[in-house]
């Protein structure tokens, strides 16, 4: 018996969508624990391409309990139009549930507002959010005026809550944001429409969750960003505002933390990163062109451009100290067949001579003086989409997956070669 985490070691999408949709097919319940719609996980299946934003990547399988946890934060018309989406495309079998947590925060229009034109006013200082108001919300969780899921089940309780806040949150648009109030009415009735809707799914998911793992069921919790765009952990300020490495679980689903067994940090063959913020192993060149169009690149949530460069071990061993990482999931492997040469980062040197190798400077500073240094190895040219086991890779393959070992300390129990479900390598199933 197992519970898994899956979580990013790295900027996002590194490829935890495909990971949590293929452990989830071992797994009985299946749950999201922190951020919210910023995310946006790839799943491919069949050739049919899915992307979820909030659903829990486990959703396309038959008798799962797919989980919202406390800890995301929930904008209820996404929410709804991918639930509608899914059932329009008959992807949301009857027989698995979905639940959300009443403890939710909510993702409110002045959210998204106040996130967009924050972001305008820094000009070329800009974070680079997503737009989609997850900051502001994580920040009114923690001011004490969020609204969560349970309060649209009171609609005085709601009312009184949404009138306060939006006094404040009106002052703030207008006055410094020169934006146009919002209407508490209008709101009001918007969302106690999506409240009608969602009640169906709403409920105490920590009592779930809890019941299920007593009854010895397996548990897949499934992380959102990666460990460097963590409030605590990330490159601050260019994160997200909310914990992603796996302590998150804990707070975000109501577990304790002897619930979870395995930690599987996934971590893609080269790095990427979508939004502004230092990026020490950056490649501007045609290498880190050719990265971002062989991967295809774009965000799943925004569309835009992420950056590319080559894979950071630095970043990597840290990420596996903050959340016990026991072990990785390699993906991508197939967009570095045909580069004739491969670099590693081992170390991050800076002008002054200090070396890291597990640590990240805090200081923006120390940071940007980093420079990388590299291991280079022999790259492969044979296509690798059809390997099924680590002995179907070319041996110089074989060669990078046993250096991140050797580099990483962890084994590496799963490497993916395509987007497709079965294009992948399972060295050792969790499950
Ligand atoms: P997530 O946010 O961590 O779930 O990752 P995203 O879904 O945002 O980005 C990963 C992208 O890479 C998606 O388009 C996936 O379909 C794709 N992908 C995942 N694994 C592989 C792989 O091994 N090879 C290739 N070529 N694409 C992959
Ligand atoms: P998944 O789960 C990659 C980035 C944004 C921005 C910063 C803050 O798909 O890996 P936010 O809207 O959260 O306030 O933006 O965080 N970001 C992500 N980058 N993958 C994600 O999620 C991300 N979620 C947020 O681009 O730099
Ligand atoms: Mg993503």
């Amino acid at each position: 018996m197992a519970n898994v985490a899956v979580i990013g070691t790295q900027w996002g999408d590194e490829g935890k969508g495909k990971v949590v949709d293929l452990y989830a097919e071992g797994a009985d319940v299946i749950t999201r624990f922190q951020g919210g719609n910023n995310a946006g996980h790839t799943l491919v299946v069949k050739g049919k391409q899915t992307i979820l934003h909030l659903i829990p990547s486990g959703i396309l399988h038959k008798n799962k309990i797919c989980i919202i946890g406390n800890g995301v934060v929930v904008d209820p018309q996404i929410l709804l139009e991918e639930i509608d989406g899914l059932k329009a495309k008959k992807l949301f079998p009857p027989s698995t549930r979905l639940y959300v947590s009443e403890g939710c925060h909510v993702i409110m229009p002045y959210h998204r507002q106040i996130d967009m034109a924050r972001e305008a006013k820094k000009g070329d200082k800009k974070i680079g959010t997503t737009g989609r108001g997850i900051g502001p919300a994580y920040e009114d969780k923690m001011a004490r005026t969020g609204i969560r899921v349970v309060d649209l089940f009171s609609p005085e309780t709601f009312r009184e809550k949404l009138e306060a806040v939006m006094d404040e949150k009106n002052f703030y648009l207008s006055h410094y944001f020169g934006e146009k109030p919002m209407d508490v009415e209008v709101i009001f009735h918007e969302y106690m429409g999506y409240a009608q809707r969602l009640k169906p799914y709403v409920t105490d998911t920590v009592s779930i969750l809890n019941r299920e793992a007593r009854m010895g069921r397996k548990i897949l919790f499934e992380g959102a960003q990666g460990c460097h765009l963590d409030i605590d952990h990330g490159t601050y300020p260019f994160v997200t505002s909310s914990n992603t490495v796996v302590g998150a679980a804990l707070c975000g689903a109501g577990v304790g933390p002897s619930i979870i067994h395995e930690v599987v940090g996934v971590c893609k063959a080269y790095t990427t990163r979508v939004g502004g913020g230092p990026f020490v192993t950056e490649l501007t060149c045609d290498i880190g062109n050719y990265l971002q169009q062989a991967g295809r690149e774009f965000g799943a949530t925004t569309g835009r451009k992420r950056r590319c460069g080559w894979l950071d071990m630095v970043q990597v061993r840290r990420s596996i100290m903050v959340s016990g990482i026991t072990a990785l999931a390699i993906t991508k492997l197939d967009i570095l067949t045909g580069l004739e040469k491969i670099k590693i980062c081992v170390a991050y040197r800076t002008d002054e001579g200090e070396e890291f190798n597990d640590y990240v400077p805090l200081d923006g500073k120390k940071l940007s003086q980093c420079r990388p240094i590299y291991e280079e190895l022999e790259g492969w040219q044979e296509e690798i989409k059809e390997a099924r086991t680590m002995e179907d890779l070319p041996r110089n393959a074989r060669r990078y997956i046993e250096m991140i070992e050797t580099l990483s300390g962890v084994p590496v129990i799963l490497v993916s070669v395509g987007a497709g479900r079965n294009e992948t390598i399972i060295v050792r199933n969790p499950f």
